[in-house]
């Protein structure tokens, strides 16, 4: 959906000190500078909901947010002075998340969030989708080696086409569900498109991976219950 203009946004983005104007002078910086151990970035906020109610009820942990669309950016920042007027571990960067690890050094991120990221179905235009291996690589630079990417969708060919790309770079699939909200789960934020496709009855797809180098899912405890191996004659 095309968001209408607004002439207010890029000045009013502008003097807000939360919305960082250099990322890449703060690279290897995040965590000291929010005085937080542990941190967690979405990329494509949108108008920020999800960004804004997770830094509410995780305030021990840093959140940064990223919007590349200055109007929704804005819309999200106007949300975030009205709800989180002394939020210190929260800030947002109004950029294209391409330039991701000139922002953020090795192994600084804990978590990156993709919630309803643009499907972008156009076979031309999968190099913009968010789980392109040209993010997935900037990815394992950006994240720490048990770190890990949580995305969720409500698109099953952008769910695919994630699943295989993060296969194909490797990556370790810790977690996945096709109907992510048959179940409540309060610890995870419902963000504004979750919220239109779950009153559509839609389900949710979500996905977590982590890096090869992490922890293998199945430990020495796992092991003992894994299947025999086929006996091929
Ligand atoms: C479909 S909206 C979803 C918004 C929100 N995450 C939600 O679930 O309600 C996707 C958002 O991601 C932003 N986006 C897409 N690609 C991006 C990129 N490379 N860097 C930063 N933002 C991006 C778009 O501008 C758009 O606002």
């Amino acid at each position: 959906m095309r968001m209408r203009n607004l002439p207010w946004a890029e000045p009013f983005l502008a003097e807000q000190s939360a919305v960082i104007k250099d990322p890449a002078t703060y690279k290897g910086k995040w965590k000291k500078t929010l005085e937080r151990s542990c941190l967690h970035v979405e990329i494509g906020t949108g108008k920020g909901d999800y960004w804004i109610q997770m830094g509410q009820q995780y305030t021990d942990l840093g959140w940064i947010g990223i919007e590349r669309n200055k109007n929704v950016a804005a819309l999200a920042m106007k949300k975030f002075i009205q709800q989180c007027p002394d939020a210190d571990h929260m800030l947002f960067i109004n950029q294209d998340a391409e330039s991701l690890s000139s922002w953020f050094d090795e192994a600084e991120i804990d978590v990156i969030h993709l919630n309803f990221s643009d499907p972008w179905p156009k076979k031309r235009a999968h190099k913009k989708r968010l789980s392109n291996k040209k993010f997935i690589q900037q990815y394992a630079y950006v994240l720490h080696p048990e770190g890990e990417i949580q995305m969720k969708t409500d698109n099953a060919s952008l769910f695919e086409y994630s699943l295989l790309e993060f296969q194909k770079e490797g990556w370790i699939l810790h977690d996945v569900s096709v109907d992510f909200r048959r179940e409540e789960h309060p610890e995870d934020a419902i963000s504004e498109y979750e919220t239109r496709f779950m009153n559509l009855g839609q389900p949710i797809y979500r996905a977590v991976w982590k890096k090869a180098t992490s922890t293998p899912l199945i430990n020495e405890e796992h092991q003992e219950k894994k299947l025999p191996s086929i006996d091929r004659k």
